[in-house]
């Protein structure tokens, strides 16, 4: 095992450290799975908070069949506020090349008044605890912006490291870092 493997905060530790993140910072937030119910909020937030927009079916169809790692954050006032979205991929792993079960971040975004208070990290929590634990996935990866320095360091503190850089990756032009982390 290498130092950086050593050093990358479990899956326990990371749900645990969300639970006090929360209570600490985001008294009278929670999160919890989304439902049908919660999707045109979810639409809503992706087009706010991101250029990357799907239409409605894509998210219905995650939700339908990754619906144990679809989460949302919930205001005080019972809003969603944030949404992440995954899909459970067979492919090979980046730190064992072995076909396995990867967990997919495929979108995640909180709307800005309610940023800073730990619901990015909280959503994330949940969603690899049951991406590790309900879809037995060995590993998780995501595509993120070079530019999107918080998404990036969000990731970071998730244990999520660069495997890759896509050039070109986005309809822009703007290149993606590809992160992962094993589960
Ligand atoms: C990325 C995003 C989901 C983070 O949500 P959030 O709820 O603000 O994140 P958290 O409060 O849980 O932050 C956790 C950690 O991430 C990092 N982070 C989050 N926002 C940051 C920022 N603006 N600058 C630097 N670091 C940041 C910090 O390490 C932070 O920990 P700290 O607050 O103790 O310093 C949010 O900024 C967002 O919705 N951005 C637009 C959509 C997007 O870019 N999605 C990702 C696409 S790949």
């Amino acid at each position: 095992m290498s130092e950086v493997d050593r050093w990358r905060p479990s899956i326990d530790d990371i749900y645990s450290i969300a639970q006090d993140m929360l209570a600490k910072k985001a008294s009278g937030y929670s999160i919890r799975k989304a439902s049908k119910n919660d999707i045109e909020s979810i639409v809503y937030i992706n087009r706010k908070c991101l250029p990357e927009n799907y239409p409605v079916y894509f998210f219905e169809e995650l939700l339908e069949r990754y619906g144990e790692a679809f989460y949302v954050a919930i205001a005080p006032d019972d809003q969603v506020v944030g949404y992440v979205m995954c899909r459970v991929e067979w492919k090979p792993g980046f730190f064992n090349k072995w076909l396995l079960r990867s967990l997919h971040i495929v979108s995640i975004a909180v709307l800005p008044e309610h940023r800073r208070k730990g619901l990015g990290y909280a959503l994330m929590a949940h969603a690899l605890k049951s991406g590790k634990e309900k879809y037995q996935a060995r590993e998780t990866y995501l595509e993120v912006r070079v530019s999107n320095s918080p998404a990036i360091s969000l990731y970071k503190k998730l244990g999520y490291k660069v495997v890759k850089t896509i050039a070109h990756y986005y309809l822009d032009g703007e290149d993606a870092y590809l992160m992962a982390r094993p589960l």
